[in-house]
């Protein structure tokens, strides 16, 4: 058996079929990885990932492996990882894999460890700990060996962006995140999606007719208010950069700040990858019932150790939501534990959105391969190429065609001699 740290591996038959249903919805990783089985891109190389161990996940581990990489995965999260997934992963796909949904702070970075302990080439992140590891005291012995890493997240980007900026960088980096094929459908549909199940499935409240404040109208906030607006919500957006605020107004939502949303709201959720957007002033102003929820990368969107010193009494009252009463007897509501609610009570984005995701990763990768010695210490995006092309299979595998430009309209297009 490979090496692993995972829950049980006798829940690997469940993770297999589920394994093999999200499969059934990715059709664009589906051909990468018949090519990648056929043309070994990776072959030989090591390669250290550290994303959400769910079952799309798993089908891009699968095609990795398919195309010659050796593989190994940790979380990018304590509480999102699946450990059916996970279980099968090992037992059924010979993948090593650390994770264990629930893992404490300490074996969070063991597992972080052990994937860095395979030493691998390329590195694969969500979040960008993986990088941030081997650019530490530890990391330093090793990250001579690595070509490069691909990073999926908003929140990974801006902090490679900041280690490009310092010059601390030390292998190249691709930015799946910024890819259309990435950040237009996953942070968007995927995210506004799924954040709105896992909100629902945690409490199951009726959102017709509640006032959903949503902080950051960025691409995954955009999903979030388009969703919630459309199971009959009345919803209020709060942002702090002009453009999107406008954009959030002309769309139709209602804009202000903060400390007035927090008198109004029944449900928050925080998207804008930013620290403390609700704190100790908001909490003040809150309504009795008032739901908070986060689904941005890292849980600290909400002040929740604010929160827990301000509250008098603390319980759980039901999985995954946290009951803290304030003194005068309100209760606010914390679901869980304040990190990304999609990923933690729901399953996060459903496959067919990562299907587009994980095909830049897997591409992303080939391309490192090929490429990442001639590149520079920076952080680049992906190949407009590999955006396309992702893009046209996508509308091939739903069956949709779209028009060719004529030659006409080519050169139309080309030239400035056109007037009125
Ligand atoms: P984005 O950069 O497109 O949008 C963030 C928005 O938040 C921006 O418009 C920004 O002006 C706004 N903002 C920043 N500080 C604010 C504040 N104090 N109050 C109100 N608004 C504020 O980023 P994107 O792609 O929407 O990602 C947001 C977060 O969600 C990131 O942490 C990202 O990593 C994470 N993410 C989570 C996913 C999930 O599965 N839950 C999936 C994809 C991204």
């Amino acid at each position: 058996m490979v090496d692993h740290d995972v829950k049980d591996l006798d829940l690997a038959a469940a993770g297999r079929l589920r394994i093999e249903w999200a499969e059934q919805s990715m059709p664009v990783l589906r051909q990468v990885r018949e090519r990648f089985a056929k043309d070994k891109p990776l072959q030989g190389i090591r390669l250290g990932a550290c994303l959400h161990v769910t079952t799309e996940t798993a089908v891009l581990m699968l095609t990795l492996k398919a195309g010659g990489g050796q593989v190994a995965l940790c979380a990018s999260n304590p509480l999102s990882t699946q450990d059916e997934t996970a279980a099968a992963l090992v037992k059924e796909y010979d993948i090593p894999v650390f994770a264990r949904k629930g893992e404490d702070h300490p074996t969070y970075y063991r597992h972080l460890a052990a994937v860095l302990g395979t030493r691998p080439q390329l590195t694969m992140d969500d979040g960008a700990d993986l990088i941030s590891q081997l650019h530490g005291e530890s990391g330093r012995r090793q990250v001579g060996e690595v070509i490069g890493g691909t990073e999926e997240t908003t929140t990974g980007v801006i902090r490679l962006r900041a280690m490009e900026k310092e010059g601390v960088l030390a292998f190249p980096v691709i930015a799946v995140n910024d890819a259309d094929t990435k950040h237009l459908f996953d942070n968007r549909y995927g995210t506004g999606q799924s954040t709105i199940d896992g909100i629902l499935r945690a409490t199951n409240i009726l959102l017709a007719g509640r006032t959903v404040v949503v902080a950051g109208y960025g691409m995954c906030g955009r999903g979030v208010a388009a969703r919630a607006k459309g199971m009959g919500a009345h919803v209020v957006v709060t942002e702090v950069e002009p453009l999107r605020a406008l954009e959030a107004v002309m769309e139709g939502y209602q804009v202000m700040p903060m400390l007035k949303a927090a008198e109004v709201g029944d449900v928050f959720v925080t998207v804008t990858g930013n620290t403390s957007v609700i704190g100790k002033e908001h909490f003040a102003r809150m309504k009795d019932g008032a739901i908070l929820a986060n689904s941005g990368h890292f849980n600290v969107e909400i002040d929740l150790a604010m929160l827990a010193t301000l509250a008098q009494h603390r319980r759980e009252v039901r999985p995954l939501v946290e009951e803290h009463t304030l003194s005068g007897g309100r209760r606010l509501y914390v679901l869980g534990e304040g990190r990304l609610i999609n990923l933690v009570a729901a399953e996060g984005h459903p496959a067919s959105v990562m299907d587009m995701s994980f095909a830049n990763q897997a591409l992303a990768a080939e391309f490192m391969v090929k490429r990442g010695r001639t590149l520079e210490r920076k952080v680049y995006v992906v190949p407009r190429e590999i955006d396309h092309e992702i893009a046209r299979l996508k509308l091939a595998s739903m069956n949709v065609e779209i028009d060719d430009l004529t030659a006409q309209q080519e050169s139309y297009l080309a030239s400035w001699r056109h007037g009125t």
